[in-house]
C-alpha cells in the first residue's frame, strides 16, 4: 500500500468518524430534548422552571438549592437525597445499595442519579434552603505534612457562614490540565464556628484525584474558590459528660473545629482526643494541640504512630489507635464518640467502641 493510499484511507475514517458524531449529538439533541420542566417543592411551596435532560441535583444547584454531595455525583456517597414524589422514574439500580426499604416507601432517591425528563413533585427538607454558595478568596495556603495542605478561605466583605463544629463544606474546583470540567467534592471545615468571615480546609492528596491534584498543583493564593454550605449531620450532641475524638489523617479537620468548639463556649465536657498516624511525618497540629492541653485539663490529647520510624525518636503511644482506644477507654459510661477518617481505621474503631457499650446512638463518624 502506497503512502497516498494510506492517506485517502485515514481521510475517509475522519469524514466518516465526523459525520457520525454530528449525527449523534443532532439526535442526542433531538432524542433528550426534554424541554421545561417545572419543578414543584414542598407542595408549592417553590416552583421552579428548568431545561430538563440534567441531573436533579445540578439542576437544583443551578436553582441555588444545595443538595449535601460528597462524591461529585458519582452514586457512591448516598448523601444526596431527596423526595420524589411524582415524575422520579423507576429506581436506578445504582441507588439501590444507598435507599432503605422506608425509603423507598416515601420515595426518597439520589437526586444525582434522577434525570429531569418531565414535571416533578419533590419533597427536600426545609434546613436545606439555608445552604448558601460563597465565592472565596483563598488568602494562605501551608503543608502541614508532605500531603496534607491547609487552605485559608476569606468570605466575600459582609458575607458570612453560619455552621456547626463538625460539617463540611462543598469544594468545587476549576477545569486544569487534562481535566475539562469543574468537579466538586466534600471537605470538613478545620476552623472555629465561631470565626464566620474566614474558613479553613486540610485537604490531603488523593493520588490521582481530580480536586486534590488541582488543590495540591493548580490553586494559588489569590485565586477565587466557590464553595457551597455547611452541610452534614457531624456535629456536636454533647448529651454526656465526656468526648471520646478519634481521628486519622485529613479528619483531624472537623475534630479540631470540635474541639475549639467546646472550649469556646466553656462546655464542661472532658475530651479524649486520639490521632491516628504511620510516622512522624504524617503528624501535624501537635504543638497547637500540646498547647491546649496544657491550657485546658479538660483535653487530653494522644497521638498514637502505628509505625514509628528509628529516627523519630516516638516517646508516645505506638501502634494503631485502636490498641490506645482498647486500653484507655473504659466503659462508655456518659461518652459520646466522634471519628473521622478512612473507613478502614473507623470500622475498626467503632468495633472496638462497641464491645465497650457504645451504641449507633452514642456514636457519631464522617467517613473520608
Ligand atoms: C463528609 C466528608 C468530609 C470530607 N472531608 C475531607 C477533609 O476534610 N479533607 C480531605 O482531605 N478529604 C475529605 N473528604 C474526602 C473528599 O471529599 C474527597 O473524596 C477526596 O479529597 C478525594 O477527592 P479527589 O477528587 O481528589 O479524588 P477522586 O477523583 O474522587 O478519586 C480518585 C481515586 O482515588 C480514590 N479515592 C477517593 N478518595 C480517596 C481517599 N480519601 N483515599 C484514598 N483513595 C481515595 C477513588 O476511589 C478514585 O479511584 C471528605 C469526604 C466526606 C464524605
Ligand atoms: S452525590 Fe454522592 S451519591 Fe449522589
Amino acid at each position: 500500500m502506497n503512502f497516498s493510499v494510506i492517506l485517502t484511507t485515514v481521510g475517509i475514517l475522519a469524514a466518516v468518524s465526523a459525520g457520525l458524531s454530528v449525527i449523534i449529538s443532532v439526535a442526542d439533541a433531538v432524542l433528550n430534548n426534554y424541554g421545561t420542566c417545572q419543578l414543584d417543592i414542598n407542595n408549592g411551596e417553590k416552583l421552579l422552571s428548568v431545561k430538563g435532560g440534567s441531573s436533579l441535583l445540578s439542576l437544583l444547584a443551578s436553582e441555588k438549592i444545595f443538595i449535601p454531595s460528597a462524591c461529585g455525583g458519582k452514586a457512591t456517597c448516598g448523601l444526596c437525597k431527596v423526595g420524589v414524589l411524582e415524575g422520579g422514574g423507576p429506581l436506578l439500580l445504582t441507588e439501590e445499595p444507598y435507599i432503605s426499604l422506608e425509603e423507598r416507601k416515601q420515595h426518597i432517591r439520589l437526586s444525582c442519579q434522577v434525570k429531569v425528563k418531565t414535571d416533578m413533585k419533590l419533597r427536600i427538607p426545609e434546613e436545606l434552603f439555608n445552604i448558601k454558595e460563597f465565592l472565596c478568596e483563598l488568602v494562605e495556603v501551608e503543608d502541614m505534612t508532605y500531603d496534607i495542605k491547609r487552605l485559608r478561605l476569606k468570605l466575600p466583605a459582609g458575607e458570612s457562614i453560619k455552621f456547626k463544629a463538625g460539617q463540611f463544606v462543598q469544594f468545587y474546583s476549576k477545569p486544569y490540565g487534562k481535566v475539562r470540567e469543574e468537579a466538586f467534592r466534600a471537605y470538613s471545615i478545620s476552623s472555629k464556628a465561631s470565626e464566620t468571615d474566614h474558613l479553613e480546609l486540610l485537604i490531603r492528596l488523593v493520588p490521582n484525584g481530580i480536586v486534590t491534584t488541582y488543590v495540591h498543583t493548580a490553586l494559588q493564593v489569590g485565586d477565587t474558590v466557590r464553595l457551597s454550605g455547611p452541610y452534614g449531620d457531624f456535629y456536636l450532641r454533647g448529651d454526656c459528660e465526656e468526648l471520646v475524638m478519634i481521628a486519622g489523617g485529613s479528619g483531624l479537620a472537623p475534630i479540631r473545629s470540635l474541639v475549639y468548639d467546646v472550649i469556646e463556649k466553656g462546655l464542661p465536657h472532658k475530651m479524649r482526643f486520639f490521632f491516628g498516624a504511620n510516622t512522624m511525618r504524617d503528624l501535624y497540629y501537635m504543638e497547637e494541640f500540646t498547647q491546649i492541653e496544657r491550657d485546658y485539663p479538660q483535653f487530653k490529647f494522644i497521638p498514637c504512630l502505628a509505625r514509628p520510624a528509628p529516627e523519630d525518636n516516638w516517646q508516645g503511644v505506638t501502634g494503631f489507635v485502636t490498641v490506645a482506644l482498647e486500653e484507655q477507654v473504659a466503659d462508655s459510661v456518659s461518652k459520646e464518640a466522634y471519628l473521622c477518617g478512612s473507613p478502614g481505621m473507623l470500622d475498626a474503631c467503632i468495633k472496638i467502641l462497641k464491645t465497650k457499650g457504645f451504641t449507633d446512638e452514642t456514636i457519631f463518624y464522617d467517613k473520608f
